[in-house]
């Protein structure tokens, strides 16, 4: 793997230890789980999106999504807003209830309803807006860091366009999803915009697309990304943020998620542990025979501590005669 780790310690104003990250995810990305990668070796994790309206009204819902601990740092704070008023406002909010060492604003969100609100994917729409927002923001003292994707109209001239209106705003650092808006997740992601930007503005950008394997981490830092974020693929592979093989053991993989597990249902109820964790059976199982059916068995309980004795007994599942799919 390329060396991942910073050659001068700070990444878009922001001191961290390596180049691998996890990316903000809405519904998966809150404190437990980012606690749990950054054990596993993501060198920085995201919040996932965060309204800005709902801190503007105090929303107990959205205020709640502001909690973190000392063992995530560095964390960013990813806000959504249509305006660069509310932005600022609710940065400020946020900075009175927690810590962060980072914004990120999403100007990437796909979702109708966000976009109606003339947020995430809209702003690559209204790129004096999306100035403007960064402008606004860097007023509240922490680095900005804009989401991006792909331009709409599919160039890659007005990709960089973007990404240097951006930076020229006080952007420290912008990070490139190379799908349009249009294309929301499907497709395959344009790496050569990505790679493009990269050397465009050098050590300012950070890449997401296509983050599955080792080498697509390899391929986005061999072709001058500051950082990876890995998104999808932290759920396909919880793994790929270290160096080394992942623990030979189910068992000892199963005691990764009930941990995990205990975690979020300690913060967020049993309805989340059980919901989140499901997620992750079949990427912490990976390349283990049995893991198809297993996951089918893990899914089937409603109940986290139903889920959690499933996963102590993990070794009925994956005996030694191997039977089963991979
Ligand atoms: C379930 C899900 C939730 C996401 N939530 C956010 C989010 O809150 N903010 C954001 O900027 N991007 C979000 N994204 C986009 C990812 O951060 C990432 O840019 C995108 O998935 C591309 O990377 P990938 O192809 O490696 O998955 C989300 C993606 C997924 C699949």
């Amino acid at each position: 793997m390329t060396d991942a780790s910073p050659r001068k310690g700070k990444i878009g104003g922001v001191q961290v230890e390596g180049k691998v990250w996890l990316a903000p995810l809405a519904g998966i990305t809150i404190g437990a789980v980012r606690r749990f990668f950054r054990e596993l070796g993501a060198a920085l994790t995201h919040t996932e999106m965060v309204s800005s309206w709902g801190l503007l009204v105090k929303n107990r819902k959205t205020m709640e999504m502001l909690k973190g601990s000392e063992k995530e740092t560095p964390l960013v704070l990813q806000l959504f807003a249509g305006d660069s008023k509310s932005l600022l406002k609710s940065a400020e909010i946020a900075l009175a209830a927690g810590t962060f060492e980072a914004f990120s604003i999403n100007m990437a969100c796909p979702v109708p309803k966000v976009r109606k609100k003339g947020a995430g994917a809209q702003l690559l729409y209204n790129r004096d807006m999306a100035v403007e927002m960064v402008r606004e923001l860097a007023k509240a003292g922490l680095p900005v860091w804009p989401k991006i994707r792909k331009h709409p109209s599919g160039g890659g001239a007005e990709t960089l366009a973007f990404c240097e209106a951006l930076l020229e705003a006080g952007a420290d650092l912008v990070c490139l999803h190379g799908r349009t808006p249009q294309q929301l997740y499907a497709g395959t992601a344009d790496r050569q915009v990505v790679h493009d930007a990269s050397v465009a503005f050098p050590g300012r950008v950070a890449a997401s697309g296509d983050v599955f394997e080792k080498e697509d981490i390899d391929e986005y830092l061999q072709n001058g990304a500051a950082a990876v974020l890995v998104a999808r693929g932290a759920l396909r592979d919880p793994f790929l943020f270290q160096d080394g093989a992942p623990p030979v053991e189910p068992l000892e993989r199963a005691l990764f998620l009930v941990r995990l597990g205990d975690s979020i249902l300690e913060e967020n109820g049993p309805k989340a542990a059980a919901s989140l964790i499901k997620r992750f059976v079949s990427g912490m199982f990976k390349g283990i025979r049995g893991n198809s059916s297993y996951r089918r068995e893990v899914a089937s309980c409603s109940h986290w501590a139903e889920m959690r004795e499933k996963l102590f007994s993990c070794i009925h599942f994956f005996d030694e005669r191997g039977n089963g799919d991979v």
